[in-house]
């Protein structure tokens, strides 16, 4: 770029830019505004989003709700979003394809892993931070009345379109690979569960709908577990 062009009266006035703008991040890193990630801007809205469906009054684990809430805890919230043990799914990645998998973003990681690592500023602009969302209680997954529950392996006596899975009982800790074995032989993989925990209560919703013809064997689902199969629509462009 011209920058090193050799053009010296632009360099200077750059240089000068810089300085200015250095000065000025310095002092505002010093007053947690500027470019600091504060609670008030940043972390109030991850959390919000991604984690309080869960972390509130009157939801399935301890409130995150407010600044004071989270800040005592931000070391454990730190370890256990770099370890995407949190937001938990509770399935292991790349065994079927599912659209409501709700990892972090890296850029959502790195905000906050950066803010515990800052001393977790909560910011002097009350006015940034958004308000609390609210949450139908209890926001329990509703299973759809045509769905089905199945124990053991199962077999389908008539065609049916997944949409997903939903875990109704899962012992802790139980891992489970489940799939379908298709008349002709050929597996499709459905979903494997892995330190699912009953309190998540969230359902495995396919990214495309897949049709299983009569005949196929729902494999895998323990006998003491139950797992609902959520009817679906069959996509118009399958075969
Ligand atoms: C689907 C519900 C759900 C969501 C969403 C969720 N959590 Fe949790 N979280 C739980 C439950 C339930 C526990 C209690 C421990 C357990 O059963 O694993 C927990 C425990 C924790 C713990 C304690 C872990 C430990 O080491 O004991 C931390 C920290 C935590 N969550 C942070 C978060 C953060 C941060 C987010 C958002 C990025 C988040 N959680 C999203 C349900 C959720």
């Amino acid at each position: 770029m011209s920058l090193y062009n050799g053009c010296r009266m632009q360099c200077q006035k750059l240089w000068i830019l810089n300085f200015l703008l250095f000065a000025f991040c310095t002092d505002a890193a010093a007053h947690n505004v500027g470019n600091a990630i504060t609670w008030n801007r940043e972390i109030s809205r991850i959390i919000y989003q991604r984690c309080a469906s869960c972390h509130r009054e009157g939801g399935t684990a301890f409130s995150l709700m407010k600044y004071t809430d989270v800040q005592p805890r931000a070391v454990a919230i730190r370890e256990a979003v770099l370890s995407r043990t949190m937001p938990p799914w509770g399935a292991v990645k790349g065994f079927g394809d599912f659209r409501n998998d709700q990892g972090l973003s890296q850029a959502e990681l790195e905000l906050i892993t950066d803010w515990v690592d800052s001393d977790t500023p909560r910011g002097n602009n009350p006015n940034a931070l958004p308000k609390e969302p609210k949450f139908q209680k209890p926001s329990l997954f509703k299973l759809s009345k045509n769905a089905l529950t199945v124990s053991g392996d199962f077999t389908l006596s008539r065609e049916m379109t997944l949409d997903g899975l939903f875990p109704q009982s899962v012992p802790d800790e139980q891992s489970t690979k489940i799939v379908a074995v298709l008349p002709d032989g050929a597996i499709e993989p459905l979903l494997w569960l892995y330190e699912y925990k009953d309190s998540y209560q969230h359902p495995f919703l396919f990214r495309e709908p897949i049709t299983l013809p009569p005949g196929s064997i729902i494999r895998g689902v323990h006998t003491n577990a139950k797992i609902a199969l959520l009817p679906g629509r069959k996509k118009r462009s399958s075969k």
